[in-house]
């Protein structure tokens, strides 16, 4: 299965540090945050990634990542997303790399500790739609949040100011070829964009929505106390990070 990155976006929440620079080359702990999703991917098997970026300092990307081979792509191309039209329009840029096959997606400030090989398999052998993966939070307002009655999702709300249910969904996801035809289906949300939410409520209400509880570690690294929780993290687990040096 091929796999996109998403690392573009302005990184408002971690200004000014992000003023300079894009919140995906920040570090966390010892590395570049961008090597952890990297990572996520080529140790379940994935050879061929798409990096979408934006905003500050998209060429530094090459720069720090060059062709890939040093992670063992295959290949490794970029894109560049315009303005900040939210993650489904960074997504979007992703068609003509999937060329009709599935894909796993992931946000490039989203460290997991657990390996998605397992995941990858299960998602292979569905048959379609699409695979979200999900984590208890103490801060659900933060998040997309899925509520679950009788082991299936019922409901999924993007950051809920009463939330329903502490289940994040994380910035995991698994996709068929449909994704593309109902991105082109969105409209832009109170934030002005184009919200990966909406996107899995399509695949909801086809019923074709499946979930994994996530286990281990798993973060968000753009805000600044998750930044923190994040290289704290890694910092204590150092032999589960210890790659790409
Ligand atoms: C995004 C998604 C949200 C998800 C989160 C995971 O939020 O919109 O559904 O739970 O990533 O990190 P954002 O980072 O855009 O606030």
């Amino acid at each position: 299965m091929k796999g996109v990155i998403l690392a573009g976006g302005s990184g408002s929440r971690l200004a000014p540090c992000t003023k300079v620079t894009n919140k995906h080359l920040l570090p966390v702990y010892d590395k570049p945050m961008i090597y952890y999703p990297i990572h996520t991917l080529v140790s379940a098997g994935i050879k061929e990634i798409l990096i979408v970026t934006g905003g500050n300092s998209a060429g530094d990307f090459l720069k720090l990542l060059g062709n890939g081979k040093k992670f063992g792509l295959k290949e490794i191309h970029y894109t560049y997303q315009e303005g900040s039209g939210g993650i489904a329009d960074a997504l979007s840029l992703a068609e003509d790399f999937a060329d009709e096959e599935k894909i796993t997606v992931i946000l490039g400030d989203n460290i997991f500790q657990t390996n998605i090989s397992k995941y990858i398999r299960s998602f292979e052998q569905q048959d379609k739609g699409a695979k979200i993966f999900l984590k208890a939070v103490p801060d659900p307002t933060r998040f997309g949040i899925a509520e679950i009655k009788n082991k299936e999702i019922v409901k999924l709300t993007e950051k809920p100011k009463q939330p329903i249910s502490n289940l994040a969904v994380s910035g995991l996801y698994m996709y068929d070829a449909q994704v593309f035809k109902f991105i082109k289906q969105l409209t832009p949300s109170q934030r002005g964009e184009l919200e990966i939410t909406d996107v899995n409520k399509f695949y909801l209400k086809q019923k074709t929505l499946t979930y994994e509880t996530l286990t281990g570690f798993w973060s968000d690294a753009g805000k600044f106390d998750s930044l923190f929780r994040s290289s704290t993290f890694v910092q204590q687990h150092y032999q589960d990070f210890d790659f790409f040096n």
